[in-house]
Formats: C-alpha cells, sequence, structure tokens
C-alpha cells in the first residue's frame, strides 16, 4: 500500500545522482543532499563558534534539588563566541543524582521553565537520561514576518531583506543547539556523545534539521513535525510549502518561497532530510488527528528514508504491509515510529 502511495508522489530519488548513476557511496551522497538542503531549504548555516561556555545563573546550592532529591537543576547561561562577538542565552539542566555519566534528551521548547507539562521530567530522569531544556525564543525571536533583530540573528548581522539562500529562523534555532551540545561535550559528569535532540512541531523540523546537520547528535526525535519536517511536500494533504511559506516565510531562506505552488520542482523532499539521519537512529512521531502535518506524508518520508539505511545493511522503519495501527510503537528499524490518537500534542 504505501510503494503504491510512493510511486503517486514521484519523489526526487534518494540513491541516484544528478547524471543518472546509483549511489553507493552514503557519505557523498550525504555532502550533496545536505547542501541542497540548505540552498533550497533551510538557508547556509555558518561555521561553528570558537570558544563555548556557560555560567552558573544560581549560585551553587547543595539544596538546589527536585523531585525529592534525585535530580539537581542547574540553570546556565550559555555563551559562545564567534568573530561577530558574544552571543548569550539560557538553559536549564537536569541531572539524576544517581547515575555516574548520563546521557541526554536536549529538548527544544516552546516554554523556558521546568517542569514543562509537555515534558516528564521526572521519568526521563528516573530512566536515567539527563534533561537540557531550551527555549526556542530565548536563542531568537520567532516573531511573524521576520524580526532579525536579537540573539542568534543579530549577531550574525542577519537582517531583511535576506539573500536568497541565507538562513532562517529553523537554521539558527538548530545552531543554538548544537552550542549546547558543544558545552554538554565539555562536562566529565555527562555521556553527551550519547545526546538526543528532541521537538515538536516547528521545533521538530529544527530538531530534524540540527541532527541532520550535526552528526555529533546520536539519536534525532521529532514529534508532530509536519510539512518541512518529516511529511513529503509532493502532494502533501495538509499544510504545503505555500501555505507555510505564506504564515512563516522566515524559518526557511528566501529561495523555499519560490517553490509555494511547485513542489515538484523542489530539488529535494523531506525523506532527504530524514535520510542525512543514517546510519544513526531516528524516531518519528505522529498524531491520527493532526491532519494539518499530515501523518500519512510523515510515514511515507521515513519508509523512503531507510534506502539511505539499506546502504549500512540496515533496516529503516518496520511496519506491517496493512499499515500502522494507532498507539502501536514501531521500533525494530532505526528509524522508530508511532502514532499516537489525538490532536497535535507532545504527550508524556
Ligand atoms: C503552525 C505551522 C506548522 C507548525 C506549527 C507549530 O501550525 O503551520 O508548520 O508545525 O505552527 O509549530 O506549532
Amino acid at each position: 500500500m504505501l510503494d503504491k502511495l510512493l510511486k503517486e508522489r514521484a519523489l526526487p530519488p534518494l540513491l541516484t545522482q544528478a547524471d543518472g548513476t546509483p549511489v553507493t557511496d552514503w557519505r557523498t551522497r550525504r555532502a550533496v543532499l545536505l547542501t541542497a538542503l540548505e540552498t533550497y531549504s533551510y538557508g547556509h548555516t555558518p561555521p561553528p563558534p570558537l570558544r563555548v561556555w556557560c555560567e552558573e545563573l544560581e549560585a551553587p546550592a547543595p539544596f538546589r534539588r527536585i523531585y525529592g532529591g534525585k535530580v539537581r537543576q542547574e540553570r546556565l547561561l550559555l555563551h559562545f563566541e564567534t568573530e561577530h562577538g558574544v552571543c548569550r542565552f539560557p538553559f536549564v539542566l537536569a541531572l539524576p543524582l544517581r547515575v555516574e555519566k548520563p546521557p541526554v534528551l536536549l529538548h527544544l521548547a516552546f516554554r523556558p521553565d521546568l517542569p514543562d507539562k509537555a515534558v516528564p521530567v521526572e521519568e526521563i530522569t528516573d530512566a536515567g537520561y539527563a534533561l537540557a531544556v531550551v527555549c526556542y525564543q530565548d536563542m531568537v525571536n520567532d516573531a511573524h514576518f521576520g524580526d532579525f533583530s536579537d540573539g542568534i540573528a543579530a549577531h550574525f548581522g542577519t537582517q531583511n531583506p535576506r539573500g536568497p539562500e541565507e538562513w532562517g529562523k529553523i537554521g539558527m534555532w538548530a545552531y543554538g543547539a548544537s552550542r549546547v551540545l558543544d558545552y554538554l561535550l565539555t562536562r566529565a559528569d555527562i555521556d553527551a556523545a550519547h545526546t538526543a535532540v528532541v521537538g515538536h512541531s516547528r521545533l521538530g523540523k529544527t530538531a530534524l534539521w540540527c541532527a541532520a546537520q550535526d552528526e555529533r547528535f546520536r539519536f534525532g526525535i521529532s514529534n508532530d513535525s509536519g510539512c518541512s519536517g518529516a511529511a513529503i511536500s509532493r502532494e502533501n494533504t495538509g499544510e504545503t510549502i505555500e501555505a507555510i511559506c505564506r504564515q512563516f516565510p522566515y524559518w526557511f531562506c528566501e529561495n523555499y518561497t519560490k517553490y509555494t505552488n511547485d513542489e515538484d520542482m523542489l530539488p529535494v523532499d523531506q525523506h532527504m532530510l530524514l535520510a542525512l539521519m543514517a546510519p544513526r537512529p531516528l524516531y518519528v512521531s505522529s498524531s491520527s488527528e493532526d491532519d494539518w502535518a499530515d501523518p500519512a506524508a510523515e510515514l511515507l518520508s521515513c519508509k523512503m528514508a531507510g534506502e539511505a539505511y539499506q546502504l549500512y545493511n540496515l533496516e529503516g522503519v518496520i511496519i506491517p504491509d496493512t499499515g500502522v495501527e494507532n498507539d502501536t510503537a514501531y521500533q525494530d528499524g532505526m528509524i522508530g515510529y508511532h502514532k499516537k490518537t489525538g490532536e497535535h500534542s507532545l504527550t508524556d
């Protein structure tokens, strides 16, 4: 059933090069696709900073423990330095005290504070993970019509009108998440080599673009990321490139808006974004009533991205031929998938 739907969508092939020859080496192909996604969709990302460090926003206090003393919480102000000077934004770290070197979930969050109703902090830390939470608007604002006057945008001097390939806000939030990882990797008390980046909706798009570019992320997780995230754009039955560019053109590079009524001419589609995770694990989740994000298009994209994993003799998503059941996790392949019953939301 999925194969038939995929044929109907006529996607740009993942494993055929521009000259028609088959792709055998994923590293070379990966570099081509990364550049294409920068050029046509998200814009180019500047090089990493020269230096990253953190300052504690509260004085160290042994009693700054939460969840009955099981977790230590640190409020940090991250600084990164580039040739443009120093840029800063805050984030929160929750560390389970019973684990010596916990792996990390880096959550790109809509709200700055812990606990956040969408994030089961206690369950995550009880399971032995550290949790880093960065509120996206602390990195750069999400004001409509593209205000580039603060945070990471101002630091790099992004201004309207932007050049056709200059980055948009998704690229900036993804850049900020990589800076949090820069810092986490300096900490001896954290296993930051095992960090997953996770986000919902616009931040699911961001988590995917972040992990796609930055291979130091061991794992990428997107929830209800939809259009310009996990969902295939060609013949999307929910949000289209036209709709997203009408409301949020500043999330992308200007080139993206050229394809608003012409998805078929876009040299990339979103299975290419997911494939950039290969051979690392990826998890995509959808919600049954989230028509705007088009759950079927999210699953199709997972299915297609699996071709990249096959080059490593790994399987992408493994689902029955009959399709997926709601509220069932399909986790046997390197791409995990589930569709929860319900509306557009990130839940426990
Ligand atoms: C809008 C937008 C979506 C996005 C969502 C969100 O609905 O159209 O693409 O995912 O906002 O981030 O909440």
